[in-house]
């Protein structure tokens, strides 16, 4: 019998599949069969598409990335497709990936789906404590799931169905599209498009005050690896920076205009609200197995990204 992983990652063609890629191609291990899967190698909402799928592949080991994702007034007026739908795929995957006998599967929550009202900063045991923030509940409840759905594969089955939380994710591969996109290709997005333009003002929404805790993909991925690799645990594990390299939105125009070279005004548009002034996360838990992981700076994280969007911005998702 071959002793050959054959790894699987649904979600694989968006940002944290792409940094994954990037990880796994500088490795070169040759004992690990790596593919990466996009929607149009199956939805994986539909139970069919998704056995044959993972018939075709056989594999021993999932990365599970796939998911609805969308931004804050997508999520606000389709909360029940992002619950059927991302509820849908979950069990798809993990069903599944109990049926073709999988060895492990790697789950991704988020720590936007933590309880509203908490106590900070959150730690891994305080998932299912409240209600998530109504903006989101659909989404939320679904991948609050995956964890109740690790427990139960696992004491049923003795299945190692697990998951881990990043915390805001950036890098090359990102959703620059304003409708959906996150602060930082957000900003990237719309700092490019005025130094295109000729214009010398970069606005930014809110005070510029409230603190975030951002992850660059690459670093992610490598924690992603680690724990298909090591992490033995079925509860999950928070993946973040640590608690002092949180940075306000202005340390973030900041480092933009600097990546881009760009000399002229920031300002801040204090009549758009801030959203929460800081949602912070304990990364204790994954300290405690990898105390002297080094997260790459956030001004060299941010100048890659930078770079890569200006060399890319055509085929970007724009
Ligand atoms: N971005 C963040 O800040 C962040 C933070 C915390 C957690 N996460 C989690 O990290 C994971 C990856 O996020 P991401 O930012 O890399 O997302 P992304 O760039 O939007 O990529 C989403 C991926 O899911 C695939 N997908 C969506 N619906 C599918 C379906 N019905 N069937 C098959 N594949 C489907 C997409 O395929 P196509 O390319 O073909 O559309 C794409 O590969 C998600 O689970 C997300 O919840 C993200």
């Amino acid at each position: 019998m071959s002793l050959k992983k054959v790894i699987l990652v649904t979600g694989g063609s968006g940002l944290v599949g792409n940094a994954i890629q990037t990880i796994v191609q500088s490795e070169g291990k040759t004992d690990e069969t790596w593919i990466f899967l996009s929607s149009r190698d199956a939805d994986l909402c539909d139970y069919n598409a998704t056995k044959q799928l993972f018939e075709k592949h056989r594999p021993t080991h999932v990365i599970h990335l796939a998911a609805m994702v969308g931004g804050l007034f997508h999520n606000m007026s389709h909360n029940l497709d992002f619950l059927r739908n991302n509820l849908r795929l979950n069990d798809n995957v993990l069903q599944v990936s109990f049926e073709v006998g999988v060895k492990k599967v790697v789950s991704c929550l988020s720590t936007c789906i933590f309880p509203d009202k908490t106590q900070y900063p959150i730690d891994e045991t305080m998932v299912h404590n409240g209600p998530p923030h109504p903006s989101n509940f659909g989404y939320s409840y679904a991948k609050r799931m995956i964890d109740v759905m690790n427990r139960a594969y696992h004491e049923q089955h003795g299945c190692q169905f697990t998951s881990v939380i990043p915390c805001n994710v950036f890098g090359p591969h990102d959703n620059y599209n304003p409708e959906s996109s996150h602060v930082i290709p957000g900003l990237i997005k719309k700092l490019y498009d005025t130094i295109s333009q000729g214009g010398d003002i970069f606005t930014v929404m809110g005070t510029g005050k409230p603190l975030r805790q951002f992850i660059y993909s690459l670093d992610l991925a490598r924690l992603f690896l680690w724990a298909l690799r090591e992490y033995n645990e079925i509860e999950p594990v928070i993946l973040s920076v640590d608690e002092e390299d949180e940075v306000s939105i202005k340390d973030l125009a900041n480092d933009l205009a600097k990546a881009f070279d760009f000399k002229g005004k920031i300002e801040f548009d204090v009549t758009k609200a801030d959203g929460q002034y800081k949602k912070t996360a304990s990364n204790k838990k994954l300290r405690k197995y990898l105390p002297d992981f080094q997260f790459t700076p956030f001004s060299q994280a941010i100048q890659e990204s930078v770079d890569w969007y200006k060399t890319n911005h055509e085929i970007a998702r724009n």
